[in-house]
This record gives structure tokens, sequence and C-alpha cells, in this order.
């Protein structure tokens, strides 16, 4: 009775008019970042400071709108809204909601004001499809919302078993809809327990965890776990019972996104509440109808999927030649080797350091390079320094491109350079400007890919660096109405600090904290708040632009910082990570995410970044890091080197094992390229992600939605690392099915649905391949160039009933223009006791003259010796079939069958 008695107590606050507060559940922050409780009680808010954040709270919805008219459409609903409670005069007082059936599974719900002057994400930075001229017939999703009158709320469900998938009236305290200048609100009720994952950039779990704030807001901090960073992705994957569904909350500006027990709350400091809902209804499906709005991934170019040596601290031409020359030695592939800003004159962009760089021999450096098959990449940061007579600064004055201060000088930073100004990628001429920069720098150094670093924008002052800019006169300007404050307080539009501190840094910082200040000014006025989430895409989109045009070639770019879309024109990795066994396991869970984010060039600094690596953590990371599906070994100057070659003769060997195989893997990888990049138009692609959560390819078992210790390669692989210091085994989960090890192509005793203990010694990497799918693979060797001469191998591994599939995607792996490439699918199936092999082609590329032709088939999973092997109905000789009792396979070799040619292959047992 007591305890009872008291927890009424704790959840019940009265205000300073005796005005009762519950402070259990939800809460709508009322005040600012440092708010005190007289100024609280004078906006008529709950003051609650014994629990959790804000202290400062709207007791009931301060914002009720109502919904004035609904019209049904052709295609949903078109609602006006009007509010009726004016207790906040800086909520809007109309709104318009409409609520478009775009696709079978794809709905999309728009609150937005009805002058249309809030900041929207342009499309052509990140795009939308438009709607379409017919409503879809049979939706995945019905809709319910409120009737006219009736306070605005909006409900999606899911058509086939009627669950809410989303439903703005959501129990628990949620509001139903707050819209202020600065402040909105939205949220839903969930499931308890919900499966949620996305939301990033974040380094955290797969699985999204309840009580937790998941703030978007790119920032450049040195991974913290939970805290906002380099790229903002407000999507998630919602999985329920095996059915998945996506949300996708359009939006450039900071946000917190919380995820309770049973719900999940949007607040977002600007721009308009712009939601798609994907109904899937396999995750994968989900992917696919996101990537559908933001664009499909870019298809790299083939070198990309090799591996990439970097670091911070190589010292001169003679360290790249060095470490270029100890691979060589120690037979360890590498396709491109990189320089971070120590190539620069004192870092300066597009310039080279004449001393440790000179322009003459490091051209010779990069023929060398090219005449051996292997690439060079260089760092660009986006600040450009500020001073006369460096020709990018001048030349950017003299277009006026870049970004400028509210007293309209240009704003100055500080980065490696010193003081810096930011190309302002919204001028019509910074594509022009940056393109000139490019091809001036290409002339001296021709580099393979541009790595562009520090795009958050990630400045060394809190705002504009003191000091300022040169006074640059325009008379574009003109500052979105949006932001014209009108708080009874008057507070001002305050830029950094709005009246809702969202959960920047982890501290509600002021949002300028090692970035521009947020009244900076872009072109046509505007504001730095609300596009600075989109900096790095548009550098992106900008770079890939000059790289495309200067070279006539596939672009290959590198990201820190992304938006949705980003994967269009960059590859992104996961940013400055240390040397530790928990980032090796934090890497999974961020190249996953980034999957589902449309970026599936991804993967994170192999060994660490800051910090002192060492001999077992760098085997490990070079074993899991072989298989991100982008791979490059990345460190920090001064920490210990860590080459694969750097530490001892046994991690240069589990090193050039575990490269081997993704060297041999490529023609699989590419094919999931080629697959995630494939274009809206096409249907049957099976795929939008390259590496992926168990749970995408297992949805209905339950034990998958928490695993993020493991991953599959495409359908086919599972890749199970060892993360943890001084382990011999790892403990696994296998799926139901039947699985076989990779590199012994022995079957697994037990065909899965448990947690298996399995050795891993220092030298092993556990890699099961699952039953049901044919893996192409070539031969490994030190350049991508190379491997790709080299005969193909096919791996069939057979499922219980003797079905395997799996299908091949060549092209010439560079041309920009993919209307040249081959699809080849393969097809196994097995009828009392005989089993056939089937290929067919599509499409021309295989027929070229140099295609190397298909050498070797293994085949996994066959008890008993294969009694005759046909070809096209001609039987194989004797001394082409190798059966292996032990791992129950068979290998056909020295086929020679040209690729071009379709083939029937018939065994029987
Ligand atoms: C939405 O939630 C409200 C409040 O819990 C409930 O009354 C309503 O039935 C729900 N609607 C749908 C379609 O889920």
């Amino acid at each position: 009775m007591q305890l009872l008695l008291l927890a009424i107590l704790f959840v019940l606050v009265s205000t300073s008019e005796g005005k009762t507060c519950n402070g259990n559940g939800y809460r709508t922050d009322c005040g600012h970042y440092g708010i005190q409780q007289y100024d609280c009680e004078q906006l008529d808010c709950c003051w609650s400071p014994k629990d959790h954040i804000p202290w400062c709270f709207h007791q009931n919805p301060d914002t009720v709108y109502r919904v004035k008219t609904l019209i049904k459409t052709g295609l949903g609903y078109e609602l006006t809204l009007e509010m009726t409670d004016t207790q906040i005069p800086s909520a809007l007082p109309l709104l318009d909601v409409s609520i478009t059936f775009e696709t079978e599974d794809r709905l999309h719900v728009k609150i937005s004001d009805p002058e249309n002057k809030r900041w929207q994400v342009p499309k052509e930075v990140s795009p939308y499809p438009d709607p379409p001229s017919e409503a879809p017939t049979n939706t995945q999703y019905e809709v319910t919302i409120a009737d006219e009158g009736e306070e605005f709320w909006f409900a999606v469900e899911r058509t086939v078993n009627g669950e809410s998938l989303f439903n703005s009236s959501a129990s628990s305290g949620v509001e139903f809809l707050t819209y202020h200048d600065q402040y909105l609100e939205i949220g839903t009720d969930l499931p308890s327990n919900p499966t949620i994952y996305g939301l990033g950039e974040h380094v955290s779990s797969l699985r999204l965890r309840t009580g937790q704030t998941y703030t978007l807001w790119n920032f450049d901090a040195p991974n913290p776990v939970d805290v906002n960073l380099y790229s903002s992705h407000p999507f998630y994957l919602d999985l329920r019972d095996g059915l998945a569904h996506g949300v996708y909350l359009r939006n450039s500006n900071g946000m917190d996104v919380t995820l309770n027990e049973q719900s999940l709350s949007y607040k977002v400091i600007g721009g308009i509440l712009d939601f798609y809902f994907f109904l899937g209804p396999e995750p994968e499906t989900v992917i696919q109808q996101y990537h559908d709005v933001i664009g499909r991934p870019h298809l790299p170019p083939y070198w990309a999927l090799g591996f990439h040596q970097s670091r911070y601290g190589y010292p001169n031409i003679q360290a790249l030649k060095d470490v270029v020359a100890d691979y060589h030695e120690h037979k360890l592939p590498l396709d491109t080797i990189w320089s971070d800003i120590d190539y620069m004159d004192e870092y300066k962009d597009f310039t080279v350091d004449p001393t440790n760089y000179p322009e003459g021999e490091l051209k010779a450096f990069v023929d060398q390079l090219h005449t051996d098959g292997q690439q060079y990449v260089v760092v660009i940061d986006p600040g450009i320094k500020n001073e006369e007579s460096y020709k990018p600064y001048d030349d950017g004055v003299k277009a006026g491109v870049f970004i400028k201060d509210k007293d309209d000088k240009f704003f100055v930073g500080k980065v490696w350079p010193g003081h810096t100004v930011f190309p302002d990628f919204f001028h019509p001429d910074a594509d022009q400007y940056w393109h000139d920069q490019i091809a001036s720098f290409l002339d001296i150094v021709p580099v393979d890919g541009l790595w562009i670093n520090m795009n958050e924008i990630s400045n060394f002052c809190d705002g504009e660096c003191s000091g300022g800019g040169k006074k640059f006169n325009t008379t574009d300007d003109k500052r979105i109405e949006e932001f014209v404050y009108k708080d009874e307080k008057d507070v001002g539009f305050n830029p950094n600090s709005p009246p809702f501190a969202i959960n920047n840094k982890g501290s509600r910082a002021p949002l300028n904290v090692k970035t521009l200040d947020m009244d900076a000014l872009h072109y046509d006025g505007v504001l730095e708040y609300n596009v600075h989430n989109l900096y790095g895409l548009m550098e992106s989109i900008s770079t890939k632009l000059a790289l495309g045009k200067l070279s006539n070639k596939r672009p290959f770019v590198l990201t820190r910082s992304s938006f949705p879309g980003s994967g269009k024109y960059a590859a992104k990795w996961t940013g400055n990570n240390h040397a530790t066994y928990d980032d090796l396991y934090y890497s999974i869970s961020g190249m996953l995410s980034l999957q589902m984010f449309g970026l599936p060039l991804s993967g994170s600094d192999i060994c660490g970044y800051f910090g002192d690596s060492n001999a077992e953590l760098c085997a490990r990371w070079m074993q899991l890091g072989a298989f991100y599906p982008f791979s490059r070994n990345h460190n920090n100057k001064g920490a210990t080197s860590q080459e694969p070659y750097a530490f001892d003769e046994q991690v240069t060997d589990i090193s050039r094992h575990v490269l081997n195989a993704r060297y041999s893997l490529l023609p699989y990888y590419y094919t999931l390229f080629h697959y995630a990049s494939r274009p809206i138009s096409s249907t049957n692609s099976p795929a939008a992600t390259v590496t992926r959560p168990l749970f995408f390819e297992f949805p209905d078992d339950p034990n998958t939605y928490d695993i993020d210790r493991q991953f599959m390669v495409g359908n086919g692989l599972l890749i199970s690392p060892v993360l943890t210091e001084g382990a011999v085994t790892v403990s696994a989960y296998f799926p139901e099915g039947r699985w076989y090890d990779f590199f012994t192509n022995k079957r697994e005793t037990k065909f899965g649905g448990e947690m298996r203990t399995l050795q891993a010694p220092l030298e092993k990497i556990p890699v099961h391949v699952r039953g049901g799918v044919i893996i192409p693979m070539q031969q490994p060797s030190l350049t991508t160039s190379e491997a790709r001469k080299t005969p193909y191998q096919l791996l069939v591994a057979l499922d219980p009933c003797g079905v395997a599939q799996g299908s091949l995607y060549l092209d010439d792996g560079i041309s920009v223009d993919v209307s040249s490439y081959s699809l080849i699918t393969y097809d196994a199936s097995s009828n009392e006791g005989q089993t056939s092999l089937t290929s067919k082609v599509e499409g021309t590329y295989a027929d070229g003259p140099d295609i190397p032709p298909l050498d070797t088939i293994v085949v996994l999973g066959v008890a008993t010796e294969p009694s005759s092997v046909t070809i096209n109905e001609k039987d194989v000789d004797a001394s082409q079939i190798q059966y292996d009792s032990d791992s129950s396979s068979f290998t056909l070799s020295k086929l020679q069958l040209p690729m071009k040619d379709k083939f029937t292959i018939i065994w029987s047992e």
C-alpha cells in the first residue's frame, strides 16, 4: 500500500498554478536546453527534474489540429487541418495533409504548410518518385483517418492481417501532432518489445534498443556509442512475426527519434513531416521499395571491390612505394593504395607537397600503379584554405561559391590547413567550380578516385572562427520566412540553440558544435540550419559528376557523411573507429545498417583507426574485413603500423588466406552489386543489399532478430567471425537449412535452427555456404584485374532436395554505360537420384574473346560418388571427376566451357 502511494506521488507533480501534471510515460518538451523552473512554469508547463528528460514538458496536447476539410481523391485523401488551441503562437495555424496511395506497397503521407514555404529537401538532391497517374488496385495497406471536425490522426494497417503499423493517435500519451516553426512532433504506438532497425548513423547494436533516443544530426565525433555521427538516415525497418515494413521520414533537419517500450516518436526541429511507408513484406523487399524512392546504389568499378591500404602518416612517396612492394613480396592482394592528407602541400586541397610528394615523381608512381593494374585514391576535404593567391580560393571568391555567414561574408571555419571557407553546393556555379579544381588536380596526379572526408561539415571551431572572412555582397539573399520565431516571450530565432535541443553530441549540445553556425547562408538564402545534414550528399553528387566527366570511367567516391540517396554516388566507411574488440564488433552493425540505407559499398577501417592495433586483433579484423563489401585497412598517424605484413608471419599468412578467399569471391560480390544497383524499372531483382543481417534471409526465425555478430553475404554465405580477445571458439547460430564449410566443403552434421560452438583458432574464420545456393567464383590473384582473367568456378551447394540456384553478372567492370553485359543464371535440380545443372545466358558480354571459360564445378552435398557425368549429353572423362567421400563433394575440372554457351550437366548418384 505504501509502495503504491509512493509510486503515485512520484509521477504526480504540481505546478505553481496548482495544476497536477502526470510525469509518467511520454513527454513533449516545452522548454529549451537549460530552462529553469520559473520560466518553465511561466509557459504553463510541467516541471519535474526528478526523472527523465525533458524536465519541462507539456501536460496536454498543446496544439490541437482538427480536420477542417477532408476530400477523397482518386489517389487517396487531401485534408486541411486547423489549429483550434492557440496556447503557443509559434505553432502553424493551418496545415495541409496529402495521403497518396503510390503503389501497392508504398504509401505517402505528407503534412506540410499550405503555402509550401517551409524547408523541403530538394528533389534534385535526394529524389522521390512522382505520384502515379492512377491509384493502385490491391494495396497491401489500408489507411484510417480522423473525420471532419475531429482531432487529426492517421493510421496505417497491413491489409492481410489488420495489423496496425503506424497510428499517430496512439496511446501512452503521445501527442497526435505538434507543428511549430522549430518543433514538430508525431509518433506511433508499437507492439511491446518492438523489433526495429535503422535510424542511423550510430555506433550501436543492430536491433535498436527501447528507452533510447537516436539523434540524427551530422557530426564528426570519434565513434562514441549511441551518439549522433557523420550521417543522417531517418529510415527504420520494423519486423513483426516475420512481416516487415519500413518508414522513411523525408526530412533533413535535426531530430530525435525515441524508441520506447510501446511507442516511437519523432521530435524534429524544422522542415515538414513527409512520410513514406513501405509494406514489404520481406525485409529485403522493404529495402528495395525504399531504394526505389531514394535512388538505387551505384554499380562500383570492379577494382573498388579489391583490397585497399591506407593510413594517415605515410611520410612520402617512398613509403607508398614500400607498401605496394611489401604487399607484392608477401603475395598479399592489393588493388589500391591511398593517401590521407600527407600528400598535400600544407594540407591544402588540390596541391601536392613539393618536398615529400613532388609532382613528377608522384605522377610516375601513379602511372606505374596503373601499369601494374593498381589504383591510387587520395583524400580531399571540403575546407578550402582562406588564403589569397591560392587558386582554389581565388576561383571560389570570383565565382562567389562559398558558404556565407550571417553578415554576408564568407563563413570562415578551421580545418587542417588552418582557416578555411567551404564550397556551397547549392550555388548553381559550384559544380563547375568543383569540376575545375578536380580537373586541374587530375592533370597533376591522375588519381582513380576521391575520398571526401570531413564533410559533416567538420570544423575545429564551434561555429565561425573569430577573425571572420571577406565581405561578399550579393542581392539574392532572402531568409526563409519560416524562421521568424513568434514565441510570446519573443526569444527570436535562435539558430544554434533552438527551443528544443536535440541530443547532439549526447549532451544536448548546441547545433554549431564542431561545425558551422546554423545561420550560415547557402545560395538563395538557404539556412545551414535546414541543410546541414545534406552537405556530404551534395559534395558526393558534385564530386562524382566531375570525376565522371573527366575520366569517362565509372567514378569512385568514398564519403564519410551521407543522407538518403548518397549510395547513388558514393561508397561509405564508418569513420574514425578504434583498434578495439568493441569496434570490431560494432563494424558489423555499421555495415549492415548502411546496406539498409542504400550504401552497400561499405565497411570499417580494418584493424582500427585510433590507437595501436596488435597481431591478434588485426588478424581477426583482416578475417572479418575481408568480407566487408568495402575492404580497407586504415590507420591513424603515430599508431603502430598495421599493414597485414607488419606484425608477424602468422598474421601475414592469415591475411593472405582470407584475401585470397575475397578475391576468389569477387564474381559473387559483383553480381550482388549488380542486383542492388538495378534500376527501378527492372523487375525480379532478387535483392537490394550485398551483405545482410540473418533475419533478412530468415524473417520467420525470431532467433535471428538480435544477431549482429554474424552476417550473410548475399543469400549464400554465412560469416561468423571471432570478435573476442583470446577466443579460439565462436558460438554461431545456424538457421534451418543445410550448411557447408566454405573452406573444407564439409557439410555440418546437423541441419540448423540452433546455436553451435565452432572451433576458430586464430588462423580460422568460420564461413559457411548455404545449401540451395550456387556461388560463382574465380581464382585469387594479387589484383582484381588479374583475378578477372582467371577461369571461372561454380560452387554448387545442394539443399536437402538436391536443388540450388545462382547467377553471375559480367561486364567490363569500368564503363559508365553498362549496356554490354551478361547475366548467367545457374539452376540445379534433382529427380530420382539424377541431378541436372543448367545455365542460361542473357546479354552479349560473355561472347567476348577474352572472357575466361568455366573450368571447375564443385558440387557439395553428394552422398555417393556419381556413377556418370554428362555435359550436353557427352560423357565426361573419368579423369575430370574427383569425388571426395570425406566431404561428400565432387569436383569437375578442366571443363573449358565457354561462358557464353548454355549447358546441361547431368549426374546420377
Ligand atoms: C489507433 O489508435 C487509437 C487509440 O489507441 C485506436 O482507438 C484506433 O482504433 C487505432 N486505429 C487503428 C487503425 O489502428
